[in-house]
């Protein structure tokens, strides 16, 4: 399990006045034009105020999105910069320069009149992949300190995570260290009563996290659609629901080896595909024409009932189909039961994905004791594998 040597305070001593390299993630949910969530902005405001306060100059650097070259603009983060400028309650300059050429003069220019720097997405360079010393160590160049504050973008060996670091004195940002400290504690061992709550659509890109709970924690809640391939491993109709054929041998041997750990919906609520017609049905009524969209009241309650008796949970993806009212309420419904627990010690952790859209959605992101920024680096940590983002600072 990692551990990082290096602290965030330690830069406290010689930030002043340097140029400050921030790998942040500005992969933010974008559609029709608009930003829906901007809890990664909101949680590195802490690193980005420290800095200013102690008058170092800030590049800087993001992804967003998965460009391929003939999609430049539609992926250019020039699109989100007003809303961070707003976020951050700051000037923000845009630097189209491109960061193959960018000179240091160039930028210690442009800091003459400006605290913070935002270069254009790091994904339109291919030497980002391919983590490109010599594209790194040009761009370490531009500054004097790296900080990595990008903990959701840390399970990718790109030059901006890994390559930088080794050209520059660099140092994790606050949120980087928290969720660090929060996720290890989820992993950490104890004999406590312990929940796992998986939903979303696919068992095959979770399975080794699914494997990982069902050994270390006592219950394993199932949702959403992994829970209907779990239902066709058990011979039930699920209809035309959504479900993953090559992933039903494994999840019967998955009943098979932790029949007492994972729990299951035993009602639902589905939509017919002519009439429309939405009803709550005990599984022996679902028809073939039915779609499950959401966990149904026995379930409910079910879930609720494990979840306010434990001492820790982990939440990743819906149990239904959340975007669409009234499919969100079963989820919504489970969740009370994490602001509900009152166990003196609970500790509550939820990410990865879309969980942080959804306990948006649901208004949830209070009663959790801490929010993953994370995706897929969320889904490798908790499995406790190291990352390639957090190894390159200790080294
Ligand atoms: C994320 O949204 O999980 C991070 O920004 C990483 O994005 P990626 O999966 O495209 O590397």
């Amino acid at each position: 399990m990692i551990t990082l040597k290096k602290k965030f305070s330690d830069i406290t001593n010689f930030v002043f006045n340097k140029k400050v390299i921030v790998r942040v993630d500005l992969n933010l949910p974008y559609f029709d034009g608009k930003i829906s969530d901007f809890t990664r902005v909101e949680k590195i405001l802490p690193t980005i105020d420290f800095l200013l306060k102690n008058q170092a100059k800030i590049i800087l650097i993001s992804h967003f999105g998965r460009p391929k070259s003939e999609n430049k603009l539609e992926f250019s983060l020039d699109i989100i910069k007003e809303d961070v400028e707003k976020i951050f309650k700051k000037k923000i300059l845009f630097c189209e320069d491109s960061l193959k050429t960018l000179k240091r003069d160039k930028i210690e220019k442009l800091f003459n009149s400006n605290d913070i720097i935002l270069m254009e997405n790091i994904r339109f360079y291919e030497e980002e992949a391919k983590n490109d010393e010599g594209f790194s160590k040009k761009i370490a160049g531009l500054g004097d300190i790296y900080i990595n504050e990008c903990f959701s973008g840390s399970h990718r060996a790109h030059s901006s995570i890994v390559g930088i670091p080794k050209f520059l004195p660099s140092f994790p940002g606050i949120l980087l260290e928290n969720e660090i400290s929060n996720l290890k504690n989820l992993i950490t061992s104890n004999n406590s009563s312990t929940i796992a709550v998986f939903g979303g659509s696919k068992i095959s890109t979770k399975l080794k996290i699914v494997e990982f709970y069902l050994n270390k924690f006592s219950k394993v809640i199932f949702g959403g659609a992994m829970a209907n391939t779990f239902l066709k491993a058990k011979n039930i109709e699920i209809g035309s629901s959504l479900y993953e054929k090559s992933m039903v041998k494994t999840a019967k041997q998955l009943i098979e080896k932790f029949s007492e750990k994972i729990l299951l919906p035993e009602d639902v609520i589905t939509e017919a595909k002519t009439s429309k017609d939405i009803e709550v049905k005990p599984l022996d009524k679902i028809l073939k024409g039915d779609n499950i969209l959401d966990i149904g009241p026995k379930t409910r309650l079910k879930f609720y009932n494990e979840i306010i008796k434990t001492d820790k949970l982990l939440w990743n993806g819906p149990l239904g189909y959340f975007e669409k009212k009234p499919f969100d309420e079963g989820t919504g419904f489970v969740v009370k039961a994490v602001k509900n627990n009152k166990n003196k010690n609970f500790f509550s952790v939820a990410g990865g994905g879309d969980t942080i859209s959804l306990l948006k959605q649901v208004d949830a992101f209070q009663h959790f004791s801490f929010i993953s920024t994370g995706g897929g680096a969320f889904l490798e940590f908790i499995r406790g594998d190291g990352l390639p983002g957090l190894d390159s600072l200790n080294e």
